[in-house]
């Protein structure tokens, strides 16, 4: 098969959908790659090293829709690679299709094959294209907690784990999920005292069992919150609950109760913030300040780490676009049933239920397409 891979062009995406191991692992199987000029350079790959690895370079956007039989891509297209799209071409890469109807109804009229990193969904309800961005969302949390505790920075100026003779930092993280978990990690590796709070008995038998001595777990209720908050110096908001907005957790009195320059890292933004004063930032302007309790609310993470961020991102979806290489969407779609529920849109007709009801569009069952045998 021949696979594309474009550069992206959203505003500060430095991500890539294939790293130079990657295209080798393509070739080794007989596959021919190619890769739109300068794509690897925002995550610390060059030219040559996708060409060592057997890939050929290709001049522009318009030469790399031309060519793939499948693109693989990290953002959804935006406009200007909408009339690019050709029909039965087959596009793997994050869509999130219901909060953005141009692009559903530009996917649609492109009669392309759009399977959604986001949507791949295993048996057990895990998304195994998310998990890595959440990872990456959760370690870097704590990294930027603690930094903005430093007092130029607007924090309280404590070290988050002090030094012999001082207590270290309290850290309050709210849900024990992917992103909780790897934050607690960190910051109990830094040596901060931090508790986790959850609603899942579960999941909290499960990470009182695996977590070091520092890391305690308490029952999420707005008491126990309300208990925490005076003696807290950095929340970590990491709340999800499936196709809902975030609840918010930390009200907007509860600020007051806080030290001066308690730091917030809500991750949860993207669903809305588990903290109500919570507003999406970026990362040129990160930062803001309510009640001397300093906020960041960074939407997109990872893109601060690209390197690290394609990496982890392709090495879950490597093995997922070999397999869709080698055996085309139909089988891999009968092979490993997560592919399946990848599928949002197929030559034209909607065949991701959610998507279809959010803009009113008929909704073709994905079994029309792929029958088990
Ligand atoms: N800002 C970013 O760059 C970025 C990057 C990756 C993920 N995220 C977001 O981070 C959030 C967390 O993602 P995740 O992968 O860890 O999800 P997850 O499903 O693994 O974990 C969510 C946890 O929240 C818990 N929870 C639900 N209700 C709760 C409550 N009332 N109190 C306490 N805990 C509660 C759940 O039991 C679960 O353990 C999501 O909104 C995700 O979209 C943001």
């Amino acid at each position: 098969m021949r696979v594309a891979v474009p550069k992206e062009i959203k505003n500060n995406e430095n991500r890539v959908a294939l790293t130079p191991a990657g295209a080798k692992e393509f070739v080794k199987k007989g596959h021919s790659v190619f890769v739109q000029q300068a794509a690897g350079e925002g995550s610390g790959f060059s030219d040559e090293t996708y060409q060592s690895a057997g890939a050929e370079i290709l001049p522009s956007i318009e030469s790399i829709y031309e060519t793939g039989e499948m693109i693989l891509k990290v953002k959804e297209p935006v406009g200007q690679e909408y009339q690019l799209i050709k029909e039965d071409q087959l596009l793997f890469t994050y869509f999130h299709f219901a909060s953005n109807e141009p692009l559903t109804q530009a996917m649609v009229r492109s009669k392309a094959i759009c399977m959604a990193y986001e949507t791949v969904e295993r048996p057990d309800k895990s998304l195994p294209l998310l998990v890595p961005m959440s990872e990456v969302a959760g370690r870097m949390a704590v990294q930027k907690g603690a930094n903005y505790l430093e007092k130029p920075l607007g924090g309280r100026g404590i070290l988050l784990g002090g030094v012999p003779g001082t207590l270290p930092a309290k850290v309050l993280i709210l849900g024990g999920g992917i992103v909780g978990t790897q934050a607690a990690w960190m910051a109990a590796g830094l040596g901060a005292d931090v508790i986790i709070m959850d609603v899942s008995l579960p999941r909290m038998r499960y990470l009182s069992d695996v977590m070091p001595k520092n890391v305690k777990t308490m029952m999420s209720n707005e008491y126990n919150i309300r208990n925490l908050i005076p003696s807290t110096d950095l929340i970590i908001g990491s709340v999800l609950i499936p196709g809902a907005k975030a609840p918010h957790l930390i009200t907007r009195d509860m600020l007051q109760y806080m030290l001066p320059g308690t730091v917030l890292v809500d991750v949860a933004v993207d669903q809305g913030g588990c903290i109500e004063t919570c507003q999406p930032t970026t990362h040129e302007n990160p930062t803001y300040t309510i009640d001397g309790v300093l906020h960041y609310c960074v939407a997109n993470m990872p893109g601060a780490v690209p390197y690290t961020s394609t990496l982890a991102l392709t090495n879950a979806t490597l093995p997922y676009a070999l397999e869709l290489a080698d055996n085309g969407w139909e089988n891999s779609c009968i092979r490993f049933p997560e592919l399946k529920s990848g599928l949002n849109i197929i030559k034209g007709d909607v065949v991701y239920q959610a998507v279809a009801e959010t803009f009113d569009l008929p909704y073709v069952p994905v079994s029309y397409y792929i029958n088990h045998h």
